[in-house]
């Protein structure tokens, strides 16, 4: 892992910078909010339902007074990661920023919701060793090419195949599916409130 670590991950330009020990630490904060936090890392392809799963999540686990956030792929692209694009470096710092991302907001007690095509399983592994393994649950979102292709709620499948768009996860660029994923929905097969149930177990086990 330091290997990927080292290879991926960019080095800091800077050397005069300390890290500051704060005076909370994350089970304080943790404790405040009474919930275990957690990163659930949702991959799929473009249209899988990771999304609508995410936001569905999200309502279930406020309505029951849990404190949780979602990170989600199109919206972080229009703010933190504007500057980022489809090629797989670009894809490699889009996850490698959510994580840290995530990370903070672990410590800050938060339940996080991430719903990103994450389509590599080295930058997965690189999310998970930022989070940390205790408090990272990857979750498959497995909707067939197909079914997703089927939807295509954006347009964006009709555009890669008419070669309007390049880089197209499923149809011009690879997607890895996860080795051993702590959870496997596939939305074409299951409604959306059992798939919402067996989230919200991995949440609050
Ligand atoms: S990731 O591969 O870097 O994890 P991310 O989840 O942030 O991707 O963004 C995926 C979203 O960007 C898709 O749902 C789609 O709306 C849009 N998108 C635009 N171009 C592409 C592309 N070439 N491949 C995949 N998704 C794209």
């Amino acid at each position: 892992m330091d290997n990927i670590l080292n290879s991926a991950t960019p080095t800091i330009l800077h050397t005069n910078s300390v890290k500051h020990a704060g005076h909370v630490s994350p089970q304080e904060r943790a404790g405040l909010l009474g919930q275990k936090p957690l990163t659930l890392w949702l991959t799929g392809l473009s249209a899988a339902g990771k999304s609508t799963l995410a936001y569905a999540l999200e309502r279930s686990l406020i309505t029951s007074g849990r404190a949780c956030y979602v990170l989600d792929g199109d919206n972080v692209r229009h703010g933190l990661n504007r500057d980022l694009g489809f090629s797989s470096e670009d894809r490699s710092e889009n996850i490698r920023r959510i994580a840290e991302v995530a990370r903070m907001m672990n410590e800050a007690g938060l339940i996080v919701i991430s719903a990103f095509i994450s389509p590599m399983i080295a930058d997965r592994a690189i999310a998970k060793h930022i989070v940390g393994a205790s408090y990272f649950q990857e979750i498959y979102i497995s909707t067939p090419l197909a079914a997703c292709e089927a939807r295509d709620p954006k347009g964006l499948y009709a555009k890669a195949r008419a070669d309007q768009l390049s880089n197209f996860t499923g149809i011009s660029a690879a997607y890895e599916p996860p080795l051993q994923p702590d959870l496997t929905i596939d939305t074409s097969q299951m409604a959306l409130t059992e798939s919402i149930q067996k989230l919200l177990s991995i949440c609050i086990a």
